[in-house]
């Protein structure tokens, strides 16, 4: 039984089959439509989502099965005390595959040793968001045709952020990916990652502070929102939260083709006069998310069409 504890649990070409996968759902979706009939999915989140678990949830619901779970942690046995590791125990007996988010970094992971169904890691704590990254991974490819030769500017929260994180420990395994990272001092990339995963993988990169200087060269932005409620005091967030917005003067500064990506939840990052330009891919990626979550799915629930 396989989990998804992290983007690297699979390998490039498992990633690709997965992403094949998911272009042939978006292309005949009635031919998915019951794949998983009488399969469950539970969605156990300890953490506010709007478009992980909903994705998760309409995923399986397109693919013909049925959705139980928690959105909060507050209706849940764990006000009581009861631990991740005997919650999926429990939910194993009712669902055949479930997705977690947890603010505890490795709460999935340790939900996945004990459990007897696959566990799906759906964000945990600023660590890492496999699914995020996945979708992520199929928005570039579906909008530029390849996941190579590359440069990404990677903009916001980079300290915080699990889905940039994510992400780079994703997109190294590919040919020529270049990053340019795009940060205040206080919210930099954490040096475990600029050091143990990019210095030691010797992966072209330079840090900027300034968006403008960044975006000409850029294929992809993937901005970021800083996040809240990772700050241990309010003043650090209210100094730090508006130090980049994407406005159209900047992206008068972008080539033509470059494409901006966003997880969301967006707060003030990228002006609302944004949203209208081409090259503006986020909503356009919550859709992707819902693909490759369903091809995410039937490969760990080991389904296909017969
Ligand atoms: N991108 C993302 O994880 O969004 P939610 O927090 O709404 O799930």
């Amino acid at each position: 039984m396989r989990h998804m504890m992290s983007p690297l649990d699979f390998s490039v070409d498992e990633l690709e089959s997965m992403m094949d996968l998911a272009v042939q759902i978006e292309n005949d979706p009635e031919k998915y439509a019951h794949v998983c009939d009488g399969k469950k999915i539970a969605t156990l989140f300890y953490e506010p989502s709007t478009r992980t678990r909903l994705s998760f949830e309409t995923a399986m619901l397109n693919l013909g099965g049925s959705v139980i779970g928690f959105s909060s942690a507050s209706s849940s046995s764990a006000t009581k005390g009861e631990s991740v590791a005997d919650t999926i125990r429990v939910v194993g007996t009712f669902a055949d595959i479930a997705a977690i988010r947890h603010p505890k970094e490795g709460a999935p992971l340790v939900a996945s040793q004990v459990s007897p169904i696959p566990v799906i890691n759906a964000g945990d704590g600023g660590h890492q968001h496999p699914t995020q990254t996945l979708t992520d991974l199929f928005t570039i490819r579906s909008l530029r045709g390849k996941i190579h030769d590359l440069t990404i500017g990677l903009c916001g929260d980079l300290k915080f952020g699990r889905t940039v994180h994510s992400l780079i420990t994703a997109l190294i395994r590919y040919p020529n990916i270049r990053f340019v990272l795009i940060s205040p001092e206080e919210l930099r990339l954490p040096s475990y990652i600029r050091e143990d995963v990019l210095d030691r993988n010797h992966i072209a990169y330079k840090e900027v502070t300034r968006l403008e200087d960044a975006i000409p060269e850029l294929d992809i932005l993937y901005m970021t929102r800083v996040q809240k409620e990772r700050f241990f005091n309010e003043e650090d967030y209210v100094r730090m939260k508006d130090f980049y917005i994407l406005d159209k003067e900047k992206m008068d500064l972008a080539k033509e083709d470059m494409y901006v990506l966003h997880p969301l939840p967006r707060v003030n990052e990228i002006a609302v006069e944004v949203d209208s330009d081409p090259r503006a891919a986020y909503f356009r990626q919550v859709r992707y998310g819902m693909y490759i979550r369903e091809a995410l799915i039937m490969t760990l629930l080991e389904v296909s069409v017969c």
